[in-house]
């Protein structure tokens, strides 16, 4: 496969295109043909050894991704081949083909674009979590943003706009702060021409900001930090500049203010639960158009290295993009023939597959024929059917007789009960639907059901589900109907099919 590779540390023109072999997969890992990828700030430092993270050379930079899966390693049940997928791989992204942990990597819906797909996770995972979990940002708050049109800065723009806050964004030239305009800023500041503070004074009629977004660092952290109200938020992002500011704590005293780090990558690691919420909040928004990168420019592999010249020139605005390869319908068969995977010993992953998300249960109304995807797989194991017996009073043998049934049964295996796999359908569901505000509903009745296929005792199942009606109740919940099916894996008859009830208050 073609890949851009940095086989020493260096500016990004001794990066060299050339054929590599193609990656191997472990058991917990997911090969992608790659599709579209982002040109981030840390590929800049990753090529010069001065980031965080040090692969060994040589290596492709490239951290975000969007492509299809090839295949997955024996331990990953959230994607399958052929799979729309962005992945947040560290390195390796600029390549026809890479392979990453299967907890970084995320299926689409198919209404995001490519582009957009593989350009918005990282910008806009950052600065959502920066506004909301680290500033607390409010409606009605005033936020000055540094290197307001680079990556995170646009992105921050957008979505303190969205959060109802007034939006001072600062750049170094005027075309730069156009782009802030369009992306809805309220005021604008040229910190090449305009004194900083002087002028956020006028805006603010001497009251200062209530939060100060930085990922430039340099000499504009000083005055930001003065420019302060009274229990104001500075908000440490980046420092583009290459200079980490040193700033005097008395004024962090003097305003009563807080001086918050704010470090995406780690928080993802760290609050999965909260960063999974934070992403289906930005993947709802993204599918519904609330919010758009802002693409500066499409490069290909042959460019790749300008790209990352022309961030270091700080000649991009939002984001700069690298077209891998035109969309692939389906991966290869043979492609997947060849994949190696290797065998090893890991942890089964977490599920990461993004459920379908509602802003609020109003919009299920709305939502009448729309797919609610596929549930991870789930074996059914003997503990199970046997823990389902005891609990429903129904012991027959089929069911917990393991003996008994390897003599007697076709199959020689046990059977669950057709409604333990049922009465998996709501596990299943939290899995697949998210509506903000809203933290449990009621699975209370099936309309209508058709057992097809028994589930026997080791089957692998999974759930497709759909919302085939929706209807406002009188005291306001909403009753939704969801078609179901049952998959069992390697069989060609589904468990069941079903519609059933659930009740959303
Ligand atoms: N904390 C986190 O979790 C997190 C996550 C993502 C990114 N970051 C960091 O945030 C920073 C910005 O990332 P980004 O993706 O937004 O980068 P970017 O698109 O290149 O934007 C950076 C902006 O900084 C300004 N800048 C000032 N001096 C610069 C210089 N010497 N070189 C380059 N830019 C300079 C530029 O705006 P003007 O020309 O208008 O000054 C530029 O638009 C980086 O340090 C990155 O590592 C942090």
């Amino acid at each position: 496969m073609k890949a851009v590779i940095c086989e020493q540390f260096g500016l990004p023109e001794t990066l060299v295109l050339k054929e590599v072999p193609s990656p191997t997969i472990d058991a917990n890992q997911v090969l992608i043909s790659v599709v579209t990828a982002a040109v981030n700030f840390p590929d800049a430092l990753i090529i010069q050894n001065k980031y965080q993270f040090k692969p060994t050379l040589p290596f492709a930079p490239g951290g975000e991704i969007a492509g299809r899966v090839i295949a997955v390693g024996k331990d990953v049940s959230h994607v399958q081949p052929g799979d729309r997928v962005v992945a947040l791989c560290g390195w390796g992204g600029f390549a026809e083909q890479v392979s990453v942990n299967a907890n970084r990597v995320f299926k689409i819906p198919n209404t995001i674009n490519w582009q957009i797909a593989a350009s918005t996770l990282y910008n806009y995972g950052t600065s959502y979590h920066a506004l909301k979990d680290r500033g607390q940002l409010q409606p009605g708050q005033t936020i000055l943003i540094l290197g307001a049109a680079g990556g995170v800065g646009l992105a921050a723009v957008e979505l303190a706009k969205k959060m109802g806050a007034i939006v001072i964004a600062a750049a170094s030239n005027q075309e730069k702060l156009n782009i802030c305009l369009k992306k809805g800023a309220d005021f604008t500041i040229n910190y090449s021409t305009e004194d900083l503070r002087e002028y956020i004074k006028t805006i603010t009629a001497e009251k200062g900001v209530d939060l100060v977004y930085d990922p430039v660092g340099g000499a504009m952290a000083e005055p930001a930090l003065r420019s302060l109200a009274w229990k104001g938020r500075y908000l440490v992002v980046g420092f583009a500049t290459g200079t980490i500011p040193s700033l005097p704590f008395n004024l962090a005293l003097l305003k009563g203010a807080s001086v918050v780090g704010v470090f995406w990558g780690a928080f993802t690691e760290k609050e999965p639960a909260l960063s999974m919420q934070n992403l289906r909040v930005l993947v709802q928004m993204i599918s519904r158009g609330d919010i758009q990168q802002e693409i500066y420019k499409v490069y290909d592999l042959n460019n790749a290295s300008q790209a990352i010249r022309d961030l270091m020139d700080r000649k991009v605005m939002g984001k700069a993009i690298i077209q891998v390869k035109e969309e692939i319908e389906n991966p290869s068969i043979d492609a997947q023939d060849q994949i190696i995977v290797k065998e090893t010993t890991v942890h089964k992953m977490q599920a990461v597959e993004l459920p379908v998300s509602f802003l609020n249960k109003s919009a299920l109304l709305k939502a009448i024929g729309t797919s609610l995807g596929t549930s991870n797989w789930l074996s059914v194991d003997q503990t199970m059917i046997t823990d389902f017996a005891n609990a429903t009073l129904d012991k027959q043998w089929v069911h917990i007789d393991p003996q008994k049934a390897a003599k007697l049964l076709p199959d020689g295996k046990t059977i669950a009960h057709g409604y333990l796999s049922m009465s998996l359908v709501s596990q299943f569901l939290y899995q697949m639907i998210h509506i903000e505000g809203v933290n449990s509903f009621l699975n209370y009745g099936i309309n209508k059901a058709r057992f097809i296929n028994p589930v026997q005792c080791g089957d692998q199942i999974r759930l497709h589900a759909s919302i085939s009606t929706a209807e406002l109740q009188d005291n306001g919940s909403i009753k939704l109907f969801i078609n179901c099916n049952m998959e069992i894996k390697g069989k060609n008859k589904p468990a069941y099919v079903a519609e059933i009830i659930s009740l959303i208050f």
